[in-house]
């Protein structure tokens, strides 16, 4: 990300935008203990979660869990990008950039992210203006068929692909991208043909253009919708180095712009953003034809404090909505669900009832949605009926708080005919379902270690993290740590770093996407106490964990080698065998 710049120029122009001070300019600080305390500006909050680490020039919401340097605080403050950020900043302390490589040069040096990126972005610009020619027609008078007005067309930079074989590749090798860079980003098909020759064509023809753009404005991928009835109706493009379907949502640009939400919806289609915007929708957002994942309940987490749901009214979007709230709870994202009547998706439903229709749906709670998609499998004109969805609701019931509690029974007793008190003597009884959701929602680290269970591995994980923060304080000794000691590549290549003398600081620019900076942040933060010599003791309780976990592991698979072993081969694994013990002995 900051390759352009020499990392010195960076760490200087870092050290001189002191973070307390940048951050001070737009959020209200306190100082408690070693770190500053305020609302935080990226999700809505009435108790500080923000936190301001002078000492480590790092900011960390332990709210919405955004986080980062100077840099990133203003590219998020001020939706700029990297580039921009430096500029200004630098501007500010009087600093004047540093000279940059020669263009040709630079474009050979600039990683290939950059490159897919601007190839992405030129082909967007490319589609966007082709819209409003004659090989853009046929695209253009679908969209407009479709009700969308010019401004919505060019808020979201929507195009045309022409109905053409290859117009696209070819300016874009014109422009000196190379055939290679153009299939990496998904623009281009490559093909050997019959004769074995290399052939090319473009991915995307004659299609309606919907550029997937992150919230910094990089073009990410393409959607295109066909113009007739073509399968597939939309053509996506497939995970490439810049873009993962699972990680990123159509519209985040304009989500990031619309700051102060109070919920953001989450929709099915790329169409159902664009035309609940056009009627003033705000904060309306989609996945990228999949279902919603973990990554993305915690980038939309960012955006607003809660999600409400509205998928399609048909059976595939209900379906998806009761897998949509588990995902949404595993993450602790609030979450209600807009509930589209006769089967209509959210663009057909506005364009039927208008803004104001869609503004009197209600939000429905999860558990009333529940509710209402359960009582569907039951005839509660019969006895049998009514007693097996009292059953089946009373379970629903008891995970809610007393209040909602309150409301559903009252509902629940009119639907069956069993008083309050009967209903409330079902609950009592209804398993809780809760120890079962929680156990199987345990966060599966990344890790190469084999533990018998689960648990035992993301505590391993977890020690290996503290462990990392106790390094990035500076008052760990080098030579305590040992590499290996981490499993996990991104705790691996933070420790190499900060080893190799980077300031923590610095660390949060290599983080390759959102997640993995929030990561990288919280774990660099300062711990928030501890004298010296009392990190250098967690530090070893850290690793007595941390080794004694790998020998144990390696001790199990060795008595069970051992167990069918035989020979030579059964003599080394004794030999290990005793070695490790006795390494465990002298680590307690
Ligand atoms: N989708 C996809 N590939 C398909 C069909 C759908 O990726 N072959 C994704 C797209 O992101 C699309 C979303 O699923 O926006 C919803 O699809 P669907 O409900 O079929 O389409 P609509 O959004 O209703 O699209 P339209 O109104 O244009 O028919
Ligand atoms: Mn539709």
């Amino acid at each position: 990300m900051s390759s352009r710049y020499p990392a010195a120029w960076l760490d200087e122009l870092r050290s001189r935008s002191d973070i307390v001070q940048i951050i001070s300019g737009y959020v209200a600080l306190n100082k408690k203990g070693r770190k500053y305390w305020g609302l935080c500006p990226f999700h809505g909050e009435k108790t500080p979660s923000f936190s301001v680490d002078g000492e480590h020039q790092l900011y960390y919401c332990f709210g919405c869990k955004a986080g980062g340097n100077v840099f990133h605080f203003y590219m998020e403050m001020e939706h700029c990008t990297f580039s921009e950020a430096v500029t200004q900043l630098a501007e500010r302390a009087h600093m004047t950039l540093p000279e940059l490589e020669r263009d040709e040069d630079y474009e050979r040096r600039r990683t290939q992210r950059e490159r897919l990126l601007a190839a992405n972005k030129e082909a967007a610009r490319y589609y966007h203006e082709t819209l409003f020619t004659p090989a853009g027609a046929a695209s253009l008078a679908y969209l407009r068929r479709r009700g969308l007005s010019d401004g919505v067309i060019r808020k979201f930079g929507l195009g045309a692909s022409p109905d053409e074989w290859s117009v696209l590749s070819d300016r874009l090798m014109e422009k000196g991208f190379t055939l290679d860079e153009l299939t990496l980003a998904g623009l281009t098909v490559r093909k050997k043909s019959e004769t074995g020759k290399d052939r090319y064509f473009d991915m995307f023809r004659s299609r309606a253009m919907f550029p997937i753009i992150d919230a910094y404005g990089n073009v990410l991928a393409f959607g295109g919708r066909t113009l007739e009835k073509r399968e597939p109706k939309y053509l996506n493009t497939a995970d490439t180095p810049v873009f993962n379907k699972r990680k990123g949502v159509f519209a985040a640009n304009l989500l990031r712009q619309q700051r102060h939400l109070d919920r953001v919806i989450l929709v099915e289609g790329y169409m159902d953003v664009v035309s609940l915007t056009q009627f003033g929708v705000e904060g309306v957002c989609a996945t990228l034809g999949t279902a919603l994942t973990a990554e993305q309940a915690r980038l939309l987490k960012r955006f607003a404090p809660q999600v409400y749901l509205g998928y399609d009214g048909d059976s595939a979007g209900q379906h998806a909505i009761l897998r949509g709230l588990e995902i949404l709870e595993q993450e602790n994202v609030p979450a209600r669900v807009l509930d589209f009547p006769d089967g209509l998706d959210p663009d057909e439903f506005i364009r039927r009832d208008g803004a104001e229709g869609f503004r009197n749906l209600p939000a429905i709670s999860p558990a009333a949605y529940r509710l209402r998609r359960l009582k569907e499998q039951f005839d509660l004109s019969a006895q049998d009926g009514r007693l097996a969805y009292a059953r089946s609701a009373s379970e629903i019931v008891s995970a809610v708080d007393p209040l909602e509690r309150d409301v559903l029974l009252s509902q629940l007793s009119l639907e069956t005919g069993f008083s309050r008190e009967t209903l409330t003597e079902q609950m009592k009884l209804s398993v809780r379902k809760d120890a079962v959701r929680t156990s199987e929602t345990v966060a599966r680290p990344r890790t190469s270690v084999r533990t018998v269970t689960g648990e035992a591995v993301s505590d391993d994980i977890k020690a290996q993290e503290l462990l990392l923060s106790l390094f990035a304080s500076g008052k760990i000794p080098k030579d305590m740590i040992e590499e290996k000691d981490f499993d996990d590549d991104e705790l691996k290549s933070l420790y190499r770093e900060l080893a190799a003398g980077a300031s923590p600081a610095s660390l949060p620019d290599l983080a390759p996407d959102d997640a993995s900076r929030s990561r990288y942040t919280r774990l660099l933060l300062m711990p928030a106490s501890g004298s010296t010599d009392e990190m250098i003791s967690m530090a070893n309780d850290c690793l007595v964990r941390i080794r004694r976990t790998k020998l144990e592991n390696r001790y199990e698979e060795l008595s069970q080698e051992i167990s069918s072993a035989a020979g030579e081969r059964l003599s080394a694994l004794l030999q290990e065998a005793r070695e490790i013990s006795d390494k465990l002995k002298k680590l307690k």
